[in-house]
């Protein structure tokens, strides 16, 4: 069973409000990048398709792929305007796989054990997301901000990443969605549902595999580090 992942790194990181785009800031001494890049080099996965800004794929071959001798990384291509049509660039440029595994760059501390819950799932139920019970009650508002509904807390779910499809069926859902102009699409799972009207399989993330979006973020995943080199309160 070949796994692919594909790691989404085209994004412009405006919510950041940094000069240097958020999956180039260093952490510890590392872009943020490399991070999300090292796990799935160790990882079972067979190949890794790096999707990266259009000005910016010789500075991820030159100064995280190269330098940090991922071998792993089989192309660096050029992504989208939007998340979604990155990903689909991702999905196009593979050629042959099984599973693929789709991931946020900006998610530095994905596990080998989640990865490993994504990929079975999709093994067996065609699609893994990771995910993790909401923490604080969610409340759908209307345009006026008022509250309209409010869904039971324990049927919640933050959607994380990697989420994990069999490839022919997550290539085919993004044809259908691309050709029919949809939009709004915020991750991959949305895309399933929406082409194909079949539920995908949740399985449990951690709440540790944040997407840093923000500065205060940004310090939270230093705390993460400082306490992973075990000099935490040092
Ligand atoms: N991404 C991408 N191509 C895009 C937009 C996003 O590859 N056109 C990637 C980002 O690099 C990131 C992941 O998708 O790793 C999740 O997106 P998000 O956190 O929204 O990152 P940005 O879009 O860069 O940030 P913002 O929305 O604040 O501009
Ligand atoms: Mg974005």
């Amino acid at each position: 069973m070949k796994c692919t992942a594909v790691v989404l790194a085209a994004g412009k990181g405006s919510r950041m409000n940094s000069s240097i785009q958020k999956q180039f800031m260093e952490l510890d001494g590392y872009p943020l990048l490399y991070y999300a890049l090292r796990v799935f080099e160790r990882s079972r996965v067979d190949d890794i398709i790096l999707v990266a800004g259009e000005n910016e794929t010789t500075y991820c071959r030159t100064q995280i792929v190269d330098k940090y001798q991922f071998q792993k990384v089989s192309k660096i291509i050029p992504g989208g305007s939007e998340r979604y049509l990155s990903v689909y660039e991702g999905l196009c440029a593979i050629q042959d796989t099984d599973i693929v595994l789709i991931h946020d760059g900006a998610r530095p501390f994905v596990t080998d054990e989640i990865i490993e819950r994504t990929i079975q799932a999709a093994a067996t139920y065609g699609s893994g997301i990771a995910a993790m019970p909401a923490k604080d009650t969610v409340r759908i508002a209307d345009e006026n901000q008022f509250s309209v509904q409010t869904p039971s807390r324990a049927h919640v779910w933050m959607m994380q990443t990697p989420q994990a499809f069999i490839y022919k069926n997550i290539r085919q859902a993004y044809d259908k969605i691309l050709a029919l102009q949809l939009s709004n699409i915020t991750d991959d799972a949305m895309v399933m549902e929406l082409a194909f009207h079949k539920p995908v399989k949740i399985v449990e993330g951690s709440y540790s595999n944040l997407k840093v979006t923000t500065p205060e973020d940004m310090r939270i995943a230093e705390a993460f580090v400082a306490g992973m080199n075990g000099d935490a309160g040092a």
